[in-house]
């Protein structure tokens, strides 16, 4: 076997999976005013932008050749209803007018990822009610609401429409409602099979997004279940849906493959915020090769099977590529 690892030349042509920045997109949290560029504590290296600081970070993607931008929203204002999410003069939908006037917008795909809990006042990603047992999020009620944001985010400029709030039936609804807004071309990236995951923390601060009680293990899936992952793929696939994204990756790289090999759909999957931030712990230590760590993080999930990845490495992984 070592004949053919000899030479880096060598090891080039015999490389099976391949990384390449086109492959990466790059999550942006959007936050009101001018100026503002605020880091996440928990995550060294991402900050909160304001709208002028987005569409610089925005060309600095696109100079480095990264596939897309993936968007976050921090609103003015929250209400038991996330009404933030569907204003049409809502946080994402400025940023994704700004950044769809810049020349950096021919070079990227605009994600809009759709859910409430960056709006709600509670937290949760739908609408909340009172039972005998305690609080639930209403499924069907929120269906409405997600619908509605997505067709506003496809209006305002967003290419793809990424719904990642895990309602049961929200890709057929989002996808009747960009049919009736004259969307029809707007393809929709469901966060298919999305875990209950602890790695989920720290962007939790950056979106200010944290249940204000309860968890979210009614909606999203439990980590057990792969099988479970499957039907939720085949659902959304059978609902319209054009690519899937899988969530979180590093600890669930066995159900990144068992969807490649399900599905013809393009695949991606997220290295979320908790992954990114151990790894960053870890090369704050010294404890891990900063360069090399980042690299062979995201080169697991492609030859785990994704198509592209979602990472916040995405501008440092594309200078060592480069
Ligand atoms: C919104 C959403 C979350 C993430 C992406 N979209 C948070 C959550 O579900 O609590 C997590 C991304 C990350 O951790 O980097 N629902």
């Amino acid at each position: 076997m070592r004949r053919l690892r000899r030479s880096e030349s060598m090891r080039a042509l015999v490389r099976e999976t391949t990384l390449e920045p086109g492959d990466l997109i790059y999550p942006l949290f959007l936050c009101p005013g001018e100026g503002v560029r605020r880091e996440v504590g928990s995550m060294p290296g991402v900050f909160q932008l304001s709208i002028d600081e987005a569409v610089r970070e925005a060309e600095g993607a696109a100079a480095l050749g990264i596939g897309g931008l993936l968007f976050f929203g921090l609103p003015e204002s929250k209400d038991e209803e996330g009404t933030g999410a569907w204003d049409q003069n809502g946080i994402v939908q400025q940023g994704l007018r700004a950044i769809k006037n810049s020349t950096a917008a021919k070079k990227l795909v605009l994600i809009a990822d759709v859910c409430l809990c960056e709006y709600t006042s509670h937290g949760h990603c739908g609408i909340i009610a009172e039972t005998a047992e305690g609080w639930t999020v209403k499924n069907d009620p929120t269906l409405d609401l997600l619908a509605k944001t997505g067709a506003s985010l496809a209006l305002a400029g967003a290419d793809v429409i990424a719904p990642s709030d895990m309602m049961d039936g929200r890709v057929g609804a989002i996808r009747t409602a960009l049919d009736i807004a004259g969307c029809e071309d707007t393809p929709i990236l469901s966060y298919a099979s999305k875990f209950a995951s602890a790695f989920y923390g720290p962007f939790r601060e950056a979106a200010d997004s944290a249940p204000q009680f309860g968890d979210r293990k009614s909606y999203q899936m439990d980590g057990a279940n792969i099988r479970e992952a499957m039907r939720e793929i085949d659902l959304d696939l059978g609902e319209g849906t054009d690519m899937i994204l899988m969530k979180p990756a590093m600890p669930y790289l066995d159900v990144i493959r068992a969807a490649r090999e399900r599905v013809d759909v393009p695949i991606g999957a997220y290295q979320v915020s908790g992954e990114y931030s151990m790894l960053q712990a870890a090369f704050a230590k010294g404890w891990l090769d900063r360069d090399r760590a980042i690299l062979e993080s995201l080169l697991g999930i492609r030859r785990a099977g994704a198509d592209f990845a979602v990472t916040y490495f995405a501008k440092d992984a594309a200078k060592l590529l480069a």
